[in-house]
């Protein structure tokens, strides 16, 4: 999605603008530009494509510009084009603006604005909000902005500079995040910490309804329907900056999947009580005794997040005897639900941004539920609407498609299942069992993570096929379908999951020797299902690469190829079968040429409905 990064202060404004477009690249985006305040005027540049290109554009130009906005767009309305990037300027380039988010009633303000003769290049929302401020501009920016967002419908994080009020920068937010990072002599402001670490740790996380005034070296937030000052918190960013880079890998995807030993260990750390064979989540203290009485849980997510639930659910349910739905996020919304005192709803969501989450947050909070949210990235939209919840301390997460912060929050649906299991029907010495199994899961993964060469020659033998069918029961059901996501996501090839026992009910027709099919069969009470299902794939003459615990004959003998995982009790399976399906991944896709980090059209936080 769109990124968003300023800069005020004394040192030259390009180059600390073009480092942030970057770490904002992994959004996903298609065009960039900026602008920047330089002797008196702005000068603004934009390009079609990667940043790179936008360098090229800027290249010979010396600026001295000490402060000044950037944006990379992905486009909503209008294609993706040179004209269509951001930032947008009236009719007399004296106001700049970049805009992340959607406005609902662009065309009416267009053609109010149009009748007045308001002159546009673009067919972007983001301009008609450019000229909605110059109709309101009468020497003062804040006052321009504060009426214009006045008759705008939709979300925004917006940043506006005027070529007649040098050194400031306007920001307002609604429903599209924004961040302000202060340091010494010098002001920030970011849609994602990502762009900030390398300059300060030390951030302001803007509210809806926040307009925020920055000059260098100072900043001033007032709320958008009155005029008070606000006094927000300042918070200091506990991410690592090495964290947000490659550290030697070729990709952030393939550091983050060799991250997941060290994420599921965070995700764990100082939330396992051995002794009484429970687990301890401080995030949930404020609503304790509700989550421990509930009858009915509700998971609302979306994506891979929505596959963590799935898995939530069943290992839940094994350990309680508590009720638990899982819900798509973007669906939830539409239902109509009967919510009875003793249901909990909890939002998951890496980014904490997703706009269809956030959606389903607010409809719960309406229905007078309690909401929790599980999220990686602190401060952010869902972890600060929801009453409570808990972080999956996985670290930033680059590459779009997700993996360590599905390995994280299943670790973290395990804990809650602890939790919960232990208020049930779980006994100390089977708690202190569940910890023995979950404390060696990060060591299996690392066994794993050794057999890359293995699951590269793998990915070279199956990266010719268009089509994949991916299948497992119980708990490797969701494992399946994390596995064809991302097989899709990052190679663009087709694959799709089922629910093994469901192959035989339409699926199995697709299957000839062009078809291959992945099928997740560790040693669990439904691996003789699974076996029949690969003798029948088998049978119609269909590839068959499984996913086996280490020293399975049986299935080295049926399948035609297989990916070894180290053996572990029943429940804990997800964590060690998908690691290979991210690794195959990740391979099909390399050695096919895919962008890996960027997938074409996606994003990584997702923040339209
Ligand atoms: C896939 C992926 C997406 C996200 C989905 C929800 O690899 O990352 O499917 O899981 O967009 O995102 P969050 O978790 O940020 O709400």
């Amino acid at each position: 999605m769109c990124g968003i990064i300023c800069y005020l202060g004394q040192r030259p404004a390009v180059p600390l603008l073009m480092d942030g477009l970057r770490r904002l690249e992994y959004r996903g985006y298609d065009s960039s530009g900026l602008a920047v305040f330089s002797n008196g005027s702005i000068e603004s540049e934009r390009a079609l494509g990667k940043i790179k290109a936008l360098e090229e554009r800027l290249q010979g130009k010396r600026w001295p510009a000490r402060g000044g906005i950037a944006h990379t767009r992905w486009a909503t309305h209008g294609e993706p084009s040179e004209r269509n990037a951001h930032p947008h300027r009236d009719c007399t380039s004296s106001i700049f603006l970049i805009h992340n988010g959607i406005i609902e009633n662009y065309q009416q303000i267009k053609n109010r604005l149009v009748a007045k003769d308001h002159q546009f290049a673009s067919e972007t929302d983001t301009e008609v909000l450019t000229h909605l401020v110059e109709d309101h501009y009468r020497g003062d920016l804040v006052e321009a902005v504060e009426q214009a967002l006045r008759q705008v419908r939709g979300a925004f994080g917006i940043a506006v500079m005027c070529r007649q009020e040098p050194d400031k920068i306007v920001l307002a937010r609604r429903g599209s995040p924004l961040i302000i990072g202060v340091r010494n002599g010098e002001v920030f402001a970011a849609s994602d910490v990502a762009a900030l670490v390398s300059h300060t740790k030390n951030v302001i996380y803007l509210e809806d309804n926040d307009i925020a005034v920055l000059t260098p070296s100072q900043y001033d937030i007032f709320n958008l329907d009155g005029a008070d000052t606000l006094n927000r918190i300042e918070t200091v960013v506990d991410w690592d900056v090495r964290e947000a880079e490659k550290q030697g890998y070729e990709h952030f995807m393939l550091k983050e999947i060799y991250d997941q030993p060290a994420s599921i260990k965070n995700a764990l750390r100082g939330r396992l009580i051995e002794d009484e064979g429970t687990a301890k989540l401080g995030g949930l203290a404020p609503v304790k005794d509700q989550v421990l009485d509930m009858d009915r849980l509700i998971i609302v997510s979306c994506g891979t997040s929505y596959y963590a639930g799935l898995i939530g659910r069943s290992v839940i349910e094994s350990c309680t005897e508590i009720g638990v739905d899982v819900d798509l996020a973007s669906e939830f919304r539409y239902r109509r639900l009967n919510l009875k005192s003793g249901t909990i709803v909890l939002a998951i969501s890496q980014s904490g941004e997703t706009a269809d989450t956030l959606a389903a947050v607010r409809e719960a909070e309406r229905k007078g539920v309690p909401v929790l949210g599980m999220v990686n990235v602190v401060g952010s939209s869902i972890a600060r609407e929801t009453l409570a919840g808990v972080y999956n301390h996985a670290g930033p997460e680059i590459g779009v498609a997700s993996t360590k912060s599905f390995t994280s929050q299943v670790a973290v649906l395990y804990l809650v299942s602890l939790l919960l299991g232990r208020r049930h029907r779980m006994s100390v010495s089977e708690g202190q069992a569940f910890i023995r199994e979950f404390k060696s899961i990060p060591e299996k993964v690392a066994l794993i993570l050794e057999q890359a060469d293995h699951i590269r020659q793998v990915a070279r033998k199956y990266r010719r096929f268009k089509n994949f069918l991916f299948v497992g029961r119980q708990l490797s059901y969701p494992v399946a379908l994390e596995g064809a996501l991302k097989l899709k996501e990052i190679s663009y090839l087709h694959a799709e999951a089922y629910a093994a026992g469901e192959m035989k009910h339409g699926p199995i027709a697709l299957i000839d020797e062009n078809f291959p099919s992945v099928c997740i069969a560790p040693r669990d009470s439904s691996r003789e299902k699974m076996i029949s299902n690969i003798q029948e794939i088998k049978a119609r003459r269909g590839p068959v690469l499984g996913i086996a615990n280490q020293g399975d004959a049986q299935m080295a003998h049926i399948c035609d190829d297989l990916i070894e995982v180290p053996a572990c009790d029943e429940l804990f399976t997800p964590f060690l079968t998908v690691v290979p399906l991210q690794l195959l991944a990740y391979y099909i896709a390399r050695e096919n040429g895919c962008e890996i980090d960027q997938p074409r059209n996606l994003a990584k936080s997702v923040t339209v409905e």
